[in-house]
């Protein structure tokens, strides 16, 4: 039998280090977990996105009694841009995250499996990748696309 080995490549630099657009972008992130209504779980996730025009829009979670009705902030902002700017590629997304003691959360904050999925399918509808920031005040990860967050993703439709 042959093994496959899947590597996924992540840098990790603090917010400073990062170029001006994307330390921006990990800031507006940081701003959008205010916005974010989780009275559910009290973790308060923000999302900011640079689109191919310049435009950045951000995003929060919205959660509800009936919890799958529920968005996490990434699909919030990705879903917001594809109603404002139906044909502008994603090319960078910034994700923190607030736990509920009000910090930010030490550790980076991963996206969710349904969120990597819809991800996988902005990519591949705008044929671009996306750089994915994520905020954690003990570095950032700096992830060049979301194939590597998501190897063999299902892209058949
Ligand atoms: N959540 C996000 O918004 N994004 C993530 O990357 C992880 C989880 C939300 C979903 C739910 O409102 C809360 O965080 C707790 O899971």
């Amino acid at each position: 039998m042959k093994e496959i080995t899947l590597e996924s490549k992540i840098r990790v630099c603090q917010k400073d280090e990062l170029p001006d657009d994307e330390r921006n972008l990990v800031e507006l992130a940081i701003e959008a977990t205010a916005n974010s209504y989780a009275p559910h779980s009290h973790f308060h996730v923000g999302a900011a996105l640079l689109l191919a025009n310049g435009k950045i829009v951000k995003g929060c979670n919205q959660e509800n009694a009936v919890l799958p009705a529920g968005v996490c902030a990434e699909r919030s902002a990705i879903f917001s841009a594809g109603a404002q700017y139906p044909d502008q590629a994603v090319t960078k997304l910034a994700i923190a995250a607030r736990a509920g003691d009000g910090k930010l959360t030490e550790q980076p904050v991963s996206p969710c499996g349904i969120c990597r999925q819809v991800m996988v399918e902005t990519e591949t509808r705008f044929q671009q990748p996306m750089r994915i920031l994520l905020y954690g005040e003990t570095g950032v990860y700096v992830i060049d696309g979301i194939k590597e967050l998501m190897p063999l993703a299902f892209t058949e439709f």
